[in-house]
């Protein structure tokens, strides 16, 4: 039986990812600051799998000590945590100075800081355990910089999963810890996050199906992995390597 938490449950990516993982036999803990939202999904969860432990907690990931303190309590309420996913996220933003210094600080500091304390948390949790698989969402813009309102998000999002990359290095190092680290790079999936965008952006895929293809990459515990793999595995190798002028255009 595998207990995992989840961050940004209340909706998107987070709310499906609690889905299915209930349906693979999860037990459970949610974690976001609509704990109506919380509620809800939990009840629908629980019609589905009358099994399951679902726990439900009211966090903000930008309140540092509250992450330490729930992700804690929500260990020992479901006698620990076998792994914790880094979702909460923002996508605020706007072209760099113009003005809206607000919106991408916001990013920054929910998307950045508050997974570096998320990820602080889970690994105090995992090394006492000296087990525990770390999962960071960062995203496809993380492969090069981004303009417009994306800017600051994708530059959260490479630091994100810099930061995953470092633990997975640091682990590498501690043969005694069986810790993994597995960072996702979710490409467009709908949410609440793009609502607003059009139906036809190119390779839009449904929540359930992008989700999908994440709970598959989680339970593989693979190091990295691009989501869906079709188109954005080759598209990722592209961004990476293509001059800027063009990549500007891809996105
Ligand atoms: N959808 C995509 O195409 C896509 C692509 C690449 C990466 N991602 C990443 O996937 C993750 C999930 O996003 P989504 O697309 O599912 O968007 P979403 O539907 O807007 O969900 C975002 C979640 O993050 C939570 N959240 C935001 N700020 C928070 C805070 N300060 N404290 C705690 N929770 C907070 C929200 O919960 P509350 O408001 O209830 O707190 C919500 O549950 C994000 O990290 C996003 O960057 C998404």
């Amino acid at each position: 039986m595998t207990t995992t938490l989840i961050t940004g449950a209340s909706s998107g990516i987070g709310a499906e990812l609690a889905r299915q993982l209930a349906a693979a036999g999860n037990d459970l803990a949610l974690c976001a600051r609509r704990t109506e939202r919380l509620e809800e999904l939990r009840a629908e969860i629980l019609a589905a799998q009358p099994d399951r432990r679902v726990a439900i907690a009211a966090l903000d990931v930008t309140d540092d000590d509250a992450v330490f303190r729930v992700f804690r309590s929500l260990a020992d309420e479901l006698g620990g945590l076998d792994r914790v996913v880094v979702n909460a996220g923002l996508g605020k933003g706007a072209p760099i100075g113009t003005g809206r210094y607000d919106a991408n600080r916001e990013t920054a500091m929910t998307n950045f800081v508050g997974a570096l304390a998320q990820c602080e948390a889970a690994m105090e949790l995992f090394r006492e355990a000296k087990r525990g698989h770390l999962v960071v969402i960062s995203s496809m813009s993380a492969m090069r910089g981004m303009p417009k309102t994306m800017t600051t998000y994708a530059a959260t999002k490479a630091g994100v999963a810099a930061l995953a990359e470092g633990i997975r290095s640091e682990m590498l190092g501690k043969p005694d810890l069986d810790i993994t680290v597995t960072t996702i790079y979710p490409g467009y999936i709908r949410s609440e996050m793009n609502e607003k965008v059009a139906q036809q952006t190119r390779f839009m895929v449904g929540t359930e199906e992008g989700v999908r293809g994440i709970v598959e990459a989680i339970e593989k515990g693979v190091d990295s992995a691009r989501v869906p793999a079709w188109p954005w595995k080759p598209l990722g190798t592209a961004m990476r390597h293509l001059p800027l002028g063009v990549v500007r255009k891809l996105t």
